[in-house]
Formats: structure tokens, sequence, C-alpha cells
């Protein structure tokens, strides 16, 4: 099958000769050159095969014989970059993916927003305040949050040190889950202390008491350990917006032909950064690993049918996924030609729903959130739509955390706008809190289990 890492025409430099947005810009270009070279020799954070296992899971999810959980937070800190951080992570991916595969009767493949998602891409250049004007935070890998000239500097060590970053968590989560963490058999790994006083709580113990007993059923019936049903594993992602950065990672590997991006297995590109002229779309069509597009309100049916000609020009199943978030007003309006356009046109797209993204509001008080029902109401509003033209709604896109945060309003724990100011964390973009995420996750293999049942 002709793929896009055989181009020939293609090289991980030749996005350079493009446009190239969202890029910052370093103030001394020898030392960005002198970082670049030293991450350009150090080991891969992921592996090939990992990198085409996800492609293969990501094809079952594309024809709805699977499900993607992918989440994490909008950006990671290197602040955040600890024992507790990352386990809450793991654990509430882990307990959504359960619920998730007892609704739909499907496996779940989980895909972290994490290990490496430190850049961020920003509607304007600078940032003011009280009339001072500086460059806008644009991620732990560029610059630092801290509203001061210094720190607001780009300074390329931060790219080591993000790559660091991600091989210290990604080597956690892999120790982990080789030590048994993640095991089916041992929900009880993966409880977040607060779980007990949780709405949810009853609900969630009945379904992990379920699949607790059918493992032990089947294992008693076959008399073997079922370790490869029991046992799950993590992928991780981020959105792949610092082009040197990535292009330093991308890599040939023996007895494969392509290049593969070894920084992560699943880069995405951003809403705004998928200009079909632009450098992004060059960079991400030379690779092979399995990619995400942004798919926002503006793309025209069209537009996506040439995305996926350019990034997936073999029509590989597993090889792109649409991460769609048009906000719950406008996913009726804009959804449904683009999934016409595809199915008409026969290409392999996996459908993932971000219903996070389009729908972010500012509150009175000049803080950034989102409100519960309406990422609800996007989620189900996709599910319907592309279940009634024939697709598969194969995956889900959150920005959560599994700390007690108050970013997100709404929710059978009622945050409401007063709340928000008692512990709102994100540097960027509102994460649903632990109790969001389970409530969500139960909202939604309801809604699996309704369709099942169809
Ligand atoms: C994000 O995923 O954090 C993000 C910036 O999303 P989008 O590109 O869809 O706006
Ligand atoms: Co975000």
């Amino acid at each position: 099958m002709k793929s896009a890492a055989n181009s020939a025409d293609w090289l991980p430099a030749s996005w350079q000769k493009k446009p190239a947005v969202q890029q910052p810009v370093y103030p001394d270009a020898n030392a960005l050159q002198s970082v670049l070279a030293q991450l350009a020799r150090l080991p891969p954070l992921v592996t090939s095969w990992e990198i085409e296992n996800l492609k293969h899971q990501l094809a079952e999810a594309a024809r709805g014989e699977r499900f993607l959980l992918q989440g994490g937070d909008c950006s990671e800190s290197f602040a955040e970059c600890e024992s507790d951080a990352i386990v809450s992570k793991l654990k509430i991916l882990l307990q959504m993916s359960l619920v998730l595969m007892q609704g739909g009767r499907k496996r779940v493949t989980r895909i972290g927003r994490f290990a490496g998602q430190y850049a961020k891409p920003r509607s304007a250049d600078t940032e003011t305040r009280g009339g001072i004007a500086l460059p806008a935070y644009r991620g732990d890998l560029i610059n630092g949050a801290g509203f001061t000239p210094e720190e607001r500097l780009p300074d390329p060590q931060r790219l080591l040190r993000a790559y660091e970053r991600s091989g210290l968590t990604i080597n956690f989560i892999r120790a982990l889950i080789e030590g048994g963490f993640a095991d089916l058999r041992h929900p009880e790994y993966w409880e977040l202390a607060f779980v007990s006083k949780s709405p949810h709580a009853a609900e969630y113990t009945r379904m992990v008491e379920t699949i607790g007993e059918s493992l032990r059923f089947i294992e008693a019936l076959s008399g073997s350990q079922m370790a490869d049903i029991a046992r799950v594993d993590f992928f991780t992602s981020h959105e792949g917006l610092h082009l040197f950065y990535e292009q330093a990672q991308t890599r040939q590997v023996p007895h494969r032909t392509g290049w593969y991006n070894l920084s992560t297995h699943m880069p995405w590109i951003g809403e705004r950064t998928r200009a079909l002229g632009g450098a992004h779309i060059e960079y991400f069509r030379g690779i092979a690993n399995p990619i995400g597009v942004k798919i926002g309100p503006q793309v025209t049916p069209d537009e996506a049918l040439a995305l996926a000609d350019t990034l997936n020009p073999g029509n590989e199943p597993g090889r792109l996924t649409f991460i769609h978030r048009f906000g719950a007003d406008q996913v009726q309006r804009g959804l449904p030609p683009l999934v016409e356009a595809i199915r008409r046109q026969e290409k392999q797209i996996l459908w993932c729903c971000d219903p996070m993204h389009g729908n972010t509001e500012t509150t009175g008080g000049g803080i950034k959130t989102r409100r519960f029902e309406k990422i609800l109401a996007e989620l189900e509003t996709s599910f319907r739509i592309l279940n009634e033209c024939g697709a598969h709604p194969g995956g889900v896109h959150f920005e959560l955390t599994g700390d007690n945060v108050t970013e997100c309003l709404g929710g059978a724990s009622g945050v409401t706008e007063a709340d928000l100011a008692r512990d709102y964390r994100t540097q960027v973009d509102p994460r649903l809190n632990y109790e969001q995420a389970m409530e969500m996750a139960l909202l939604l293999a309801r809604l699996m289990a309704q369709k099942r049942k169809q």
C-alpha cells in the first residue's frame, strides 16, 4: 500500500520551505542549532513497533470494533512532572476506559495527552498587562508562564528539558504498567482518594465488580490467565507544533520503510496550523505515525477531502484521525457535510469527538471556562450525526485531570461560577475534574449501550 512515508519528495526538513505559523523566534540561532543537534542524537522515546501497533488499533476503531479515549491536560507543565500528577492522570483514564468498555462492549485504546504535550498555539503573539506587552506564553517547551521579560524569552534549553521530562513521564508510565498497575483484575490500584465520596461511586463500583467477575469466570473456564485481555496499555500523543523539535526526533528505523516521529506515538495538527499549503501539513504528510488533525467549523467538505488526500494518499486504515471540535452550537450545521463527503469518497478516517475546544467561553468575571452540559451536548449530537451518516463515532478527546480542580462549570457536583476561583490551576484551557470526567464517561457509556441495543 502506498503511504505518505514513501514519498520520494519528502524529507524531515522539507517543511522549512513552507510558511510555518506559531513558531517561536529565538534570540540566538546558534544556541537553537546546538540543542537540535543534541536532540537528534538522543535515543527515541517510543518505538516504531508501538507506533504500528497503535495504527492497527486505530484502524479497528475506525471500523467500529474498538473505541479511542484520548485525554489529559491542555498543556503539561515542567513543575507537574511528578509522581502524583502522573499517577492520577493514569487513574482517571483507566477508570473512564473501563466504564466505556462496559458501555460499548468494545476494547478501548487509551492515548494520553502526555509525555510531550508542552507546546501551545496562541491567538496573539503578545500579552499586555498594565500597559506592558510581552511575548505570549507558548508552553513550557518554549518559554515560562511568569509575566517577566526573562521568563517570556524563548529558550532553546527548554527543548532538552521537555524531552527529558517526556522521557521521565513515559518511563514511569511504562514501569507502572509493566508492574501490573493497569491490570483489569485489580482496579483498586487505580482508585483515587475521593472516589468513595463521588456521586457516581456506586455505579462505578458495580461496573468494576462485573468486569472482575467476568474475567475470573473466563479464566476459570479456560484454565489460563487472560494476560492479554486483562493487561491494558497506554499510548502518548501531543500537538506537533514546534517543527524543529519534531524534526529532530524524526528517524528511519531498521527493517521498515519511511520516517517515524519517535517522540510520541500519535502527534496531531492543531486547528490553527492545518493550512493546506503550510509547514505543518508538509511535515506531517511524510511521517509514518498515525496522526490526528483538529477539524473546526471553518473546514469545508473540499478541504476535508484535500486533507485526507494529502495526509493519507494511500488511504491507509488507522493513519488519519479527524478530531472534530465544532462546539455544541455549530456541530449540527458543520459535521454532516464533512462526514457525507468522506463517506462518498470512501476515505479511511477515524472520527474522534473533541467536545472541549469549540465550547470555551469567558465568564463575566473574565475566567476561561467550559460548561458540562455543552460538552455533553456536542458529544451526543456528534454521535447521532455519525450514526445517521453510516459512520462510526470512534473516539473521544478530553481535557481532564484526576484532581479535584474547579475549571469547568456544572456536572452533578454542581461547580458554579463562584466556585471557579477555589481551585483553578490550568495555565491554558479549563479541564474536567475527576467527578466531571467520570460522569461524562458514565453518560457516554449509556449512549454507547443504547446504540448497541438498538
Ligand atoms: C488543544 O488541543 O489544546 C488545542 C489548542 O486545540 P485546537 O487546536 O483544537 O484549538
Ligand atoms: Co486545549
